[in-house]
């Protein structure tokens, strides 16, 4: 059977993508655009996946019902990385994408009668986070969610949100459900490839540039990572294997603390590395002044994902070692992927 994608064209559908047709798996991307299909057949193929197992549904998170008008073959599963994913979004946007959308995707799934693996992220698993924003995962309902757009940002708010409306429809409708909470998202752990729009791309440019002359929060604070390959392979079991666990946290617990993986991206880019430490406080303070995250080429919004937490892994571990895969590394991915950077920078 099929296996439905949203966020195919993304940096992890991409990879997700060719993991599954590699394994001979048919897979169906949901493209708000299907002139994209040559495209993204072309980047499967070149990820080692197989071009002619991947079709296209025209669809878009946006519009009601999900806007499907061609008929569905029966799925084995729907995988929902689809999202609006940015900082500054507006509220009301980011909540019809992240929110409506992913609750579309759930009653597709619903309808299909087949698995929903919903892509939320690594903050649903920081309970002390959920707490200070006030938000009890138990009853989104009771959630003051205007307030947490306010303080946490579009981005992020909206997919707590929506990871917790779709936990509860799944609930409620007993849905086959399995959520995936990656980590930030580091490039390939061997070719380091990985899209300029990505928050840990940011970071090594910032480095590049001389922008990041101390390092954010305190030796404690960490910037949890998880190689996109690692992830497609993950999220690839979760969509096949018998019975997956509700929630599986997917992140390295090889990822050094902040200062160190900015020290291996300074070795790598023959930079310095920056030394002291600057309180996230005191730096958003600076965010908060007109034109600062445009000089620094930072945003608040992504501060909230460099904290000190630590994670429980074994659901996780116990589910890879089920499945015979070996647990995520982020140290080479770090490495591979300044070296990525350095060749496109070289390249212009
Ligand atoms: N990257 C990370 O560090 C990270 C960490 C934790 C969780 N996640 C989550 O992982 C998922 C995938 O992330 P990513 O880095 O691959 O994202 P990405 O590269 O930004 O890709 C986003 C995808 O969503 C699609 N999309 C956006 N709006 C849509 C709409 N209205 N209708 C249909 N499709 C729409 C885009 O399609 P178009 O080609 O049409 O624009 C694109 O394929 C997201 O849910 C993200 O929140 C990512």
């Amino acid at each position: 059977m099929t296996i439905l994608i949203t966020g195919a064209t993304g940096f992890v559908g991409r990879h997700l993508i060719a993991r599954l047709t590699a394994a001979g798996q048919s897979v169906i991307a949901l493209l708000r655009h299907t002139d994209q299909l040559p495209t993204l057949r072309r980047q499967v193929a070149e990820l080692g996946g197989q071009e002619a197992l991947l079709t296209a549904i025209q669809g878009n998170l946006d519009h009601p019902r999900l806007g499907l008008t061609d008929t569905l073959p029966p799925l084995a599963a729907i995988v929902h990385l689809g999202a609006r994913f940015g900082w500054k979004l507006p509220p009301d946007e980011a909540r019809q994408t992240n929110v409506e959308g992913s609750l579309a995707v759930a009653r597709l799934a619903q309808s299909q009668d087949c698995r929903l693996v919903f892509i939320s992220g690594f903050m649903l698993a920081n309970t002390r986070h959920l707490a200070e924003l006030g938000i009890n995962p138990e009853a989104p309902d009771q959630t003051s969610w205007d307030r947490v757009y306010r303080r946490a940002g579009a981005y992020e708010a909206s997919k707590l949100e929506g990871a917790l409306r779709v936990r509860q429809f799944a609930r409620d409708q007993q849905l086959d459900y399995v959520e995936v909470q990656p980590a930030t998202v580091a490039g390939h752990s061997q070719t380091g490839a990985i899209d300029p729009a990505q928050p840990l791309y940011n970071l090594i440019d910032n480095l590049a540039r001389g922008r990041l002359a101390r390092v954010p929060g305190t030796p404690d604070h960490w910037l949890p990572l998880i190689p996109v390959d690692q992830l497609a392979q993950m999220i690839a079991a979760a969509a096949v294997a018998p019975q997956p666990p509700e929630q599986l946290l997917a992140l390295a617990d090889d990822t050094p603390n902040l200062q160190n993986t900015l020290a291996l991206v300074a070795k790598t880019l023959g930079r310095k590395a920056p030394t002291g430490h600057i309180p996230k406080g005191l730096l958003r303070l600076l965010l908060a002044l007109p034109g600062m995250p445009q000089l620094m080429n930072t945003s608040p919004e992504a501060l909230n994902f460099i904290q000190t937490t630590r994670f429980d892994l074994s659901q996780s571990q116990h589910f890879l070692q089920a499945q015979a895969l070996a647990e995520p590394s982020a140290t080479n991915a770090v490495i591979a992927s300044a070296r990525f950077y350095s060749k496109q920078a070289a390249a212009g």
